[in-house]
């Protein structure tokens, strides 16, 4: 007997409906196929269903069955086709009746014994079974609290296909979950660095505090041990939390590259990422056969620290090249274009030379110029550019690493960029970007209107410092983020005087 399911697949961030349809044929031979661009993962359904039909008590095949992933055109990955293969089965052997199925999604990986598994992804597919009118969705017990963040649509965790079989019946129900309200959460982040340990390095706090108001991407540059890392591990305690339309995001993202947190699966703090130099160009940006989101997506929204800059490939570097300008990620495959959103802040930090030491005060560089200029050469002009606050690290004196006055804890920092965060939310509400790195050219002619001492200012720096029009662009939206964070309404020169400083030095 022919019969469908509706199942769902993830196709990057998004999902498409998925019909698994199944038919028998009296043939003396045994046999199962699964047509419909299967992946690998899918090819073994066959097993896996197999025997947890039979160890869920169960008839067993029978026949020649085919079980067809539609439609046929479309690549198919993963185990999550376990369950709706099995209840469609169970249909096309007269073991379930006939019920009316159409208002129903299922998806999830079965363990051997028809117990269900936690499988990636659910949380873009509890979203899309809300917009496309689908009354009900059945998914492994582990991923329940992860798809209870959608509401409106019911939510069935079964934990095995017994269970679930039983369900539909109307045997015994699963009761469905209600909807987890886990964005507002009481829990306190706590953060491993705090701001008030951090010595000295007042210049360098300040243009943290611009990054992080406005995600402007940051370059610090410093002999060793001046504390680089030391202050790129503290950005997370001065960054606001996310609003609730980020987290969804952010947590999209996890789930489908399977990172939620079982325990607690929704993605609240703001990312901080920092891969290793020698990470490959797919771990950074992402891809592979069936592509899944890189490091630069997984710190979307967040901060990318990309420590020992220099040190990176330059062909993986240049990859980063339309994420810093476009906030997204195109990765092409044989079956089309995918792109993953990729909105970070890049904060790179850098040695000046390879020895270390050429800016120190104390300390002789041993190294050659041509050296030194071969070290800076390593990373490109085009990703230069793209760098908004270019800051020196110097060596902390003994004297401020002894004591000083104590620095501001980052909880009061943290207030002021928060309150920069609103001022941006209320003048970009509806425009689709969010912060002001993200101003595109017409929201910079509305937003960023200079007095004529700005423009004297501006005009003398793009001769003599040969700035780029996205370099000049850079400058009046970082000047707009320090008007913010003085709660200025206008920008004025001194705001566009202190954007400047931030250039990077002539060589
Ligand atoms: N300004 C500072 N205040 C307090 N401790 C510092 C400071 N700078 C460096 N340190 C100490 O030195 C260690 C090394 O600093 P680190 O950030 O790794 O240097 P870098 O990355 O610039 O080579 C830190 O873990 C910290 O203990
Ligand atoms: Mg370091």
């Amino acid at each position: 007997m022919f019969t469908k399911v509706n199942s769902c697949a993830n196709i990057g961030l998004n999902c498409e409906l998925v019909e698994v349809e199944t038919d028998q044929m009296k043939t003396d031979q045994f046999a199962f196929l699964i047509v419909g661009l299967p992946d690998a993962a899918i090819q073994e359904a066959k097993e896996r269903v197999r025997l947890a039909l039979r160890n869920s008590g169960f008839r067993g095949l029978g026949y020649k069955t085919v079980v067809n992933l539609a439609p046929a055109d479309l690549h198919k990955e993963g185990p999550g086709f376990d369950l709706p293969i099995a209840v469609s089965i169970l249909q096309t052997t007269e073991q379930l009746d006939l019920i009316d199925l159409k208002d129903s999604l299922f998806v999830g990986e079965l363990a051997l014994n028809g117990e269900t598994r936690h499988t990636s992804g659910i949380l873009p597919i509890a979203i899309f079974t809300k917009e496309h009118g689908y009354k009900n969705l059945y998914i492994p017990e582990t991923n329940a609290a992860e798809a209870a963040l959608i509401s409106e649509i019911n939510i069935f965790p079964v934990k095995n296909l017994f269970q679930l079989i039983a369900h539909l019946k109307k045997i015994e129900s699963i009761e469905p979950l209600k909807n987890s309200g886990m964005f507002h959460s009481e829990l306190a982040p706590t953060f491993s660095a705090d701001m008030a340990h951090v010595h000295g390095q007042e210049q360098a706090k300040r243009a943290l505090e611009i990054a992080a108001a406005g995600c402007h991407n940051v370059l610090m540059s410093g002999p060793p041990g001046s504390g680089k890392t030391l202050l790129a591990r503290t950005i997370p305690s001065i960054l606001p939390p996310m609003q609730e339309e980020e987290i969804l995001e952010v947590t999209k993202i996890y789930s489908v590259a399977g990172l939620l947190p079982k325990d607690r699966p929704i993605i609240t703090n703001r990312p901080f990422r920092s891969p290793h130099h020698t990470s490959s160009g797919v771990a950074l940006v992402g891809g592979g056969k069936m592509p899944k989101p890189g490091e630069i997506s997984l710190a979307h929204r967040g901060i990318l620290f990309l420590d020992e800059f220099p040190e990176f490939p330059r062909p993986v570097l240049e990859n980063l090249r339309q994420p810093l300008e476009d906030g997204v990620i195109s990765i092409s495959r044989a079956q089309g274009t995918l792109t993953f959103p990729a909105r970070f802040t890049l904060i790179a930090s850098q040695n000046p030379c390879p020895c270390g030491y050429a800016t120190d005060t104390e300390k002789r560089c041993t190294c050659t110029p041509m050296q030194i200029l071969k070290y800076q050469k390593k990373v490109s002009g085009p990703i230069i550019d793209r760098i908004d606050l270019h800051i020196e690290v110097p060596r902390v004196n003994f004297e401020k690493l002894q004591g000083g006055a104590p620095a501001e804890p980052s909880g009061v920092i943290r207030e002021r960029i928060s309150r920069v965060h609103d001022i941006q939310r209320k003048r970009f509400k509806d425009s689709g970007i969010k912060y002001n790195a993200e101003m595109r050219p017409q929201d910079i002619k509305q937003f960023c209107q200079v007095d004529q001492a700005s423009l004297d200012l501006l005009r003398n720096a793009v001769s003599q410092l040969h700035l780029s029009a996205r370099s000049y662009h850079r400058i009046l939206k970082l000047g707009r983020t320090i008007a913010d964070l003085e709660n200025c309404d206008n920008i004025q020169s001194r705001h566009i005087a202190e954007a400047l400083q931030y250039r990077p030095k002539e060589n």
